[in-house]
């Protein structure tokens, strides 16, 4: 079956409001769009807007790196999925491993804050993947069963067709140690069987499955090969247009 195919690039806590509308910019005019595939970006907070407007009518949608998981409220410095979609996003991303492991995040915040994204009508690209000390200690597949279990519990099928998962093994963010591509593909493969049973088989079918980590232009072609690999989630190598370009037209 063909599934949605996605590539997105996280600009985490880095430009300022000028540099991230000019590197929108030179997104939109130099990517080749390929039949089926689909483009997003995740800047700061405060540029959404701008970026939003900027990727408006393109083939490049945009998305907030985290929500909470109330519509609106007292909560000093939070902020709601419903201003995220009022800014112009389609996407957001949901316990990245930064949160989980910064900001202490947990299965429980995951599962809400999916939640809130959806009633929101924003579609959650949700997060997952394992610690070195994790993988070294043969618990991969629990933590991402864990994982997605806890923070997917309790959604109805038609949900699952809005959701993304995206793989990214702790130990690969920003240390530029990518998973070999076959690495990469048989966690992908753990986390569709994860997804049948939680979801069915038709939607874990469905259900498009990124990879993140040290996606680079010179890795890109063998990870993207993978039958399993469903579209890339890159941080650095987003930062700068020539080297994100690379990627998204592979
Ligand atoms: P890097 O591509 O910089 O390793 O970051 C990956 C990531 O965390 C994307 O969300």
């Amino acid at each position: 079956m063909a599934r949605r195919e996605i590539f997105a690039g996280n600009w985490k806590m880095y430009k300022t409001s000028a540099e991230a509308v000019k590197l929108a910019k030179e997104l939109v005019s130099g990517l080749e769009k390929k039949p089926g595939r689909e483009y997003v970006i995740f800047p700061p907070f405060p540029y959404i807007r701008d970026v939003s407007a900027e990727c408006s009518g393109t083939p490049v949608k945009t998305g907030a790196q985290n929500i909470y998981h109330e519509v609106q409220g007292a909560f000093t410095g939070e902020v709601s999925p419903l201003m995220v979609k009022d800014c112009g996003c389609t996407f957001a991303l949901i316990g990245h491993s930064e949160r989980r492991h910064i900001f202490n995040e947990t299965d429980a915040d995951v599962n809400r804050k999916v939640r809130a994204a959806l009633d929101a009508g924003l579609e959650p690209m949700v997060c997952v993947g394992e610690l070195l000390e994790e993988r070294e200690g043969g618990q991969t597949a629990q933590v991402l069963e864990r994982q997605i279990r806890e923070g997917l519990r309790g959604f109805p099928a038609a949900d699952f067709a809005k959701i993304t998962i995206a793989y990214e093994p702790v130990w690969a963010i920003g240390t530029g140690k990518v998973a070999t591509p076959e690495m990469a593909d048989d966690a992908h493969k753990i986390i569709r069987e994860i997804l049948k049973s939680s979801a069915g088989e038709a939607a874990a079918e469905a259900m498009p499955i990124l990879y993140g980590g040290s996606v680079k232009p010179d890795n890109i072609e063998g990870l993207y090969k993978m039958e399993n690999i469903d579209g890339v989630l890159v941080g650095g190598a987003s930062l700068e247009s020539p080297s994100f370009l690379k990627i998204i037209n592979v």
